[in-house]
């Protein structure tokens, strides 16, 4: 059949499959777990934990508990969540938590962290693109990204958004990490991406572009990721740049 495309999904499909497959490429980096890699690190996003000490991800305003409260906790989605650090930290602090990877080797390697860290039965792991899992409606306090969204392609931004559209709850928080412009990845046009066929190690994102894509959600925090060293119990690097939003309408 030379004539796929019938519906918009074809179109992104399609557009998939001018890249290399995530799925073998992130197997592969995953497949020695003791290489030189920073986030292999099991200390979770200083950012977030940040969010948290400091309350600006707080639920007590919404009516619901507060997690850790001994009722009901709330809910968070990692995204991308690879060996599990922010998905542990969460699930510590209270969170009942879902993380999908399109990676097994991630996922194995998260599922064995959280068994040792005692919060096994707090994380519901996903094998699977973050396009495909299966994921509750609207149910989600707290949407969380480190390092996924620079590794999709451009068109798979539509589909990023309608996730987001789908899973996170009214009043719901949304955390991304990402390369900072002007310090790490690829600052090509989208449409110069297409041509080379790669993503050039990950995009780059600036304040106005994060702004930009999720212009229809509160930003309440954009800044540098704040460096810490290895060891410190927080995971920092200063070329992240990290975005803390609120849905506060629909999207
Ligand atoms: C840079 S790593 C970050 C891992 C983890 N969030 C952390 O910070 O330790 C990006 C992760 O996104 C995952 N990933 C990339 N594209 C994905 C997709 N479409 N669906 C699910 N996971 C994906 C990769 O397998 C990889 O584990």
């Amino acid at each position: 059949m030379n004539r796929t495309i019938r519906t918009a999904e074809d179109v992104l499909a399609l557009l998939d499959r001018l890249f290399p497959p995530a799925e073998a490429w992130w197997d592969r980096f995953y497949a020695d777990r003791s290489a030189d890699r920073p986030f292999f690190t099991p200390e979770p996003d200083e950012n977030l934990v940040s969010y948290l000490d400091r309350g600006l991800v707080s639920y007590l305003d919404r009516g619901l508990l507060s997690p850790g409260a001994g009722h009901a906790p709330a809910r968070a989605l990692d995204l991308g969540c690879g060996p599990g650090r922010n998905a542990i930290h969460l699930a510590a602090r209270g969170f009942e938590v879902d993380a999908v990877d399109v990676s097994s080797a991630a996922v194995a390697w998260a599922e064995e962290r959280a068994r040792e860290a005692g919060v096994g039965a707090a994380v519901r792991f996903h094998r699977a693109s973050i396009f495909e899992a299966d994921l509750p409606h609207a149910r989600y306090d707290l949407v969380y990204d480190s390092g996924c969204l620079h590794h999709l392609p451009p068109h798979r931004r539509v589909s990023y958004l309608a996730l987001l559209d789908r899973v996170l709850a009214p009043g719901g928080h949304f955390a991304v990490t990402a390369f900072a412009a002007g310090a790490m990845g690829s600052e090509r046009p989208d449409e110069e991406l297409y041509r080379l066929g790669a993503l050039e190690g990950g995009l780059a994102w600036s304040p106005d572009e994060l702004r930009s894509l999720f212009r229809e959600l509160t930003p309440l925090e954009i800044r540098p990721m704040a460096a810490r060293p290895p060891g410190s119990g927080l995971f920092g690097l200063p070329f992240l740049l990290t975005g803390l939003f609120q849905r506060t309408t629909s999207l």
